[in-house]
């Protein structure tokens, strides 16, 4: 039996402008992310850096605007100075995080070259586990400093004339977790995050940084463990990082369909922990927050690192995703723009191959999951400012988050243009619902696709890689500045009203 909804699109509801770095994503040293990922020598499709076209193009596809490197547990154990300088020179090493050899044939330089190509924004985060603040320091002054020091001229030495001039950069990663190599406790890493970020503002006050926060939203410190560590750092770091990832595996489908309301309940608790810490340090700055891990991950069947064997860039966590995930992926992004005016970066983890929108083979094909055609779509059509959208729907019961409601949105409005774009979620996965929208006079749909199947557990698989794509929806009616349409069950649909000519 179908359900009904109703919600209205009105330009002067405003939240925040959208802020392009919420369409980032990650690299880590990782499985096969980086090697027969984005980089893959003598793969017929490279080009004279190694790096697979095929994978660039998918790239920017995508829309992604920012991408995070190295890593991830990565990056707690690495050395930055094993990736530059001659290839043949570079030292293997063991990466204990993921049980890896890391050839180090990919670098700072190949990164940024990468990006470059890509045309994305780089993140890079610092490895505050095993090193500190002198470590962090040299990475800095290697990367953004110009000339004519020691490190700037190394850089240049090594081919780079021009500096990287990052200007985001993550204080370690995931330093309340005990499988982080250099694990700390807050005061432990407060003060280290907060003695960092001095020698870096002091290097250059314009830097974006983001201090760690807690790895899931499970941890027994979540919530103490922010407000702790940004008592330390209040007045030096731009952001607090949130990680969240959803695990499908467990047959709680309902529950795993609300993972966005999960999400914005996670942005609202430490946006509101930050904004404690701001109050009682009488502070009249506001601190942004950055999701710099987001995704859907079948987590339940990975073993842990433990049960890792040493092997080179090994087949880790490629989650194969289906048309549930899809939705939820899209569910995940409605709930990071309906909180634009909090979450100023986010990354979805990873980019290729390592639970990710993009798969390859080695020296074979690269294809687009499922996944990817939201992300996709979303970060093509959000644009201008995002709305405040408040569906009136019925809602599902879910045994993690109790009730729930079955229509999640938003949209975005372009001044510019007049345009708005509606981003839409049913949740249920047994009705359809009737959906009522009311427009701003002068407005009709222009183009309506939805992301839902039959079966909402197909994939796209290199034999078969259009499996799941979205397809225009239909039954969209207009009758003056009033718009109805079916939404399926499970599905993640995009409708844009421009002005009518
Ligand atoms: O993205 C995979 C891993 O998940 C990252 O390395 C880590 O930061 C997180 O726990």
């Amino acid at each position: 039996m179908a359900t009904s909804a109703r919600l209205t699109l009105d330009p002067s509801f405003r939240i925040a402008p959208v802020e392009p770095r919420l369409f980032g994503s990650f690299v880590e040293h990782m499985g096969r992310c980086v090697y027969t990922g984005v980089f893959e020598p003598g793969h017929p499709l490279a080009d004279a850096d190694g790096f697979r076209t095929d994978v660039l193009e998918l790239t920017r596809e995508l829309g992604v605007t920012l991408v995070r490197y190295p890593g991830g547990n990565f990056v707690s154990n690495y050395r930055w100075e094993d990736g530059v300088g001659p290839v043949e020179d570079r030292p293997a090493r063991l990466d204990l995080a993921w049980r890896s050899l890391e050839g180090n044939a990919f670098g700072l330089n190949e990164f940024m070259a990468w990006a470059a190509k890509a045309g994305v924004e780089p993140m890079m985060a610092l490895n505050l586990g095993t090193r500190g603040v002198a470590e962090a320091l040299e990475l800095v002054e290697y990367a953004n400093y110009p000339g004519g020091t020691r490190l700037s001229d190394l850089r240049r030495s090594h081919g780079v004339d021009k500096p990287h001039d990052v200007r985001l950069w993550c204080l370690g990663n995931e330093l309340d977790g005990p499988w982080q190599m250099g694990h700390k406790t807050a005061r432990e890493y407060g003060r280290l995050a907060a003695e960092t970020a001095r020698a870096l503002k002091r290097f250059d006050r314009d830097l974006s940084l983001v201090a760690c926060g807690s790895s899931n939203s499970g941890m027994p410190t979540f919530g103490s463990w922010e407000a702790e560590v940004l008592e330390a750092t209040y007045e030096m770091v731009d952001y607090i990082s949130l990680h969240a990832y959803y695990d499908p595996s467990d047959g709680d489908a309902d529950s795993f369909l609300a993972s966005g309301a999960d999400m914005d309940h996670m942005i609202r608790s430490i946006a509101a922990t930050a904004d404690h810490v701001g109050a009682k340090l009488r502070s009249r700055r506001q601190i942004k927050l950055s999701f710099d891990e987001w995704n859907v991950w079948y987590q339940s069947r990975f073993h842990g690192e433990s049960s890792l064997e040493w092997a080179e860039h090994p087949r880790l966590i490629e989650d194969d995703y289906d048309v549930t995930d899809a939705v939820v992926v899209g569910s995940l992004l409605i709930t990071l723009l309906r909180n634009a005016d909090r979450v100023g970066v986010a990354c979805q983890a990873q980019l290729a191959n390592v639970i990710a929108p993009i798969r390859t083979e080695p020296g074979g094909p690269a294809w687009r999951q499922t996944v990817f055609h939201p992300f996709a779509l979303t970060a093509r059509h959000a644009r201008g400012e995002v709305l405040r959208v408040e569906p009136e729907c019925p809602t599902v019961s879910t045994a993690r988050y109790g009730e729930t409601p079955a229509i999640w949105a938003t949209a975005t409005h372009r001044e510019a243009t007049g345009e708005i774009t509606l981003f839409v979620v049913n949740r249920d996965r047994r009705n359809p619902c009737a959906l009522d929208v009311t427009l701003p006079a002068g407005l009709a749909p222009v183009e309506h696709l939805e992301l839902a199947d039959e079966d909402p557990s197909a994939t796209n698989t290199a034999a078969d890689p259009d499996r799941v794509v979205p397809r225009p929806g239909t039954g969209l009616r207009l009758d003056g500045r009033r718009a109805t349409l079916t939404l399926p069950p499970v599905s993640w649909s995009i409708v844009r009203f421009a002005p009518q000519e």
